[in-house]
């Protein structure tokens, strides 16, 4: 029987990737996205899209009610939401960008796998895209995913007496995406180019290379880790 599996934010980027490698597969895919053509991207990938803003709970209620029964959930879907206000602190602006970054980031999807966890089907997986971020910065957005590596861990400690593993993947920078809302200027790029070890940036289909393999059965003794994909920029021990 073919694997179900729903992909958050498979219209762009990271997310289209990891889709495409589920269908290569032969798995049956789901993917979300914002915007309206939403259905076509999807399709364009041998996949099925909904549209969903992870900001919006009754969204992301229907979303879930919509899939039924899963084998894999990647909750790949975020970003930054808009510019931090500058200027003098104004406290609206600040509140607004902290809630809305987290609304999407960090809440959505933990609303998101609390509606689905019923669903899940035994010998399940569920990946979450963090970001090297989590390790340094102290914005909205990278608190965000430090937090949402922070909760990976205890789905996985709920969900594996159910046989279903959750990970978190926390790539560094990965090159053709939209995450930066346009080109990456050169001088940015090499930066974050000069802290690999292997001196490229990722691409999203090392991301979905992770991905696919935390969803595979060689990978059933893994959970509840944080798996950096950086090439070497912020290395463990
Ligand atoms: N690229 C990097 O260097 C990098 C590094 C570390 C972590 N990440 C993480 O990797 C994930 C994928 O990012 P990406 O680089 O592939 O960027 P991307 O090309 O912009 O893809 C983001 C995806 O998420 C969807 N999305 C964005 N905001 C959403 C929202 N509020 N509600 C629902 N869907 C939303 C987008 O679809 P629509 O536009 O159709 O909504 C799109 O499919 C993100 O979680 C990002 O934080 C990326």
């Amino acid at each position: 029987m073919a694997r179900r599996v729903l992909v958050t934010g498979g219209t762009s980027g990271i997310g289209r990737a990891v889709a495409a490698r589920f269908v290569a597969d032969g798995c049956e895919v789901v993917v979300t996205g914002r915007r309206p053509e939403t259905p076509e991207v999807a399709r364009a990938i041998g996949a099925t899209g909904l549209r969903l803003d992870l900001a919006d709970r009754a969204g992301i209620a229907a979303v879930a009610e919509q899939v039924g029964e899963l084998d894999v959930l990647v909750n790949n879907a975020g970003g930054f939401v808009g510019r931090a206000p500058s200027g003098p602190p104004d406290v609206d602006a600040l509140a607004e960008h902290w809630e809305r970054t987290l609304r999407v980031n960090l809440v959505g999807p933990a609303l998101l796998l609390a509606l689905l966890e019923p669903r899940l089907r035994r010998g399940g997986a569920v990946v979450s895209i963090g970001s090297i971020g989590a390790e340094y910065a102290g914005n909205p957005y990278s608190v965000a995913k430090a937090a949402l590596q922070a909760w990976s861990v205890g789905a996985a400690e709920r969900l594996g007496p159910r046989d279903v593993t959750v990970n978190a993947i926390a790539p560094g920078y990965v090159a053709g995406t939209d995450l930066w809302g346009g080109p990456v200027a050169r001088e940015r790029h090499d930066a974050l180019v000069a802290r690999t070890y292997v001196g490229r940036a990722g691409a999203p289909e090392d991301v979905a290379a992770l991905a696919f393999f935390l969803c595979s059965p060689g990978a059933r003794h893994v959970t509840g880790q944080t798996i950096h994909l950086d090439g070497g920029a912020h290395t463990t021990r």
